[in-house]
């Protein structure tokens, strides 16, 4: 894995975001996947700030539709547009508390593709923040990705930030691969980044 040290939240997105364009002006039909969360929304921002010019197009994006209940049907659905497309070239991801990528909890094993997951409580509380901190109103399941799919991406890149990320990306990048931590799984991974600031690094 190759490491990329930020000095800050904005300077990790600032290098996150400048390798994501590069992707694209390599390839510009190219397959991105994009992660959930908030340490990725300063890339997105930076995105769209040097993009600016007009909108990406609303029928080429493609979202697991977390309101349809019949999970294997929404599942083969999912992994279905993604195998149509020849997988993904980029996946960005952030990396939970506990280690998760997507939204693949810790486990016993390995998930491969789009699943519906029960969240950790440690996600549902880190969510939290997302529904004006009515912990009611957080989903307690999520459909995901899977780690089979994310391993397949030509691509990923990891971004994390401050201290509370620090013992996920030390497990993730120096631990045992585990799906005790999802994350680790990325060591086997032939092309990934890990874009992370000081904090973040700080147990490395
Ligand atoms: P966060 O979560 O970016 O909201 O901290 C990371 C993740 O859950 O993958």
């Amino acid at each position: 894995m190759k490491i990329i040290r930020a000095k800050d939240y904005q300077d990790m997105s600032r290098k996150a975001a400048n390798i994501i364009s590069a992707q694209v002006i390599m390839k510009p039909d190219c397959v991105l996947g994009l992660a959930t969360g908030g340490t990725p929304v300063g890339t997105y921002a930076q995105l769209v700030d040097w993009y600016n010019k007009g909108d990406i197009d609303p029928a080429k994006t493609n979202l697991p539709d977390g309101t349809n209940l019949d999970t294997a049907a929404e599942c083969a659905r999912y992994n279905g547009i993604i195998h149509k497309l020849g997988g993904i070239d980029l996946q960005l991801l952030g990396i939970g508390p506990n280690g998760h990528i997507g939204f693949n909890e810790p486990g016993e094993a390995f998930e491969l593709e789009t699943h519906c997951i029960d969240l950790a409580p440690t996600t549902i509380e880190a969510n939290k923040r997302f529904f004006d901190g009515n912990e009611a109103l957080v989903p307690k399941q999520a459909y995901t990705m899977g780690i089979k799919t994310i391993m397949q991406a030509r691509k990923v890149l990891v971004v994390a930030n401050g201290k509370a990320k620090a013992q996920a990306v030390k497990d993730a990048v120096t631990g045992p691969v585990t799906p005790a931590c999802p994350g680790s799984i990325l060591q086997l991974h032939p092309d990934c980044i890990l874009v992370a600031d000081e904090e973040a690094l700080s147990l490395l």
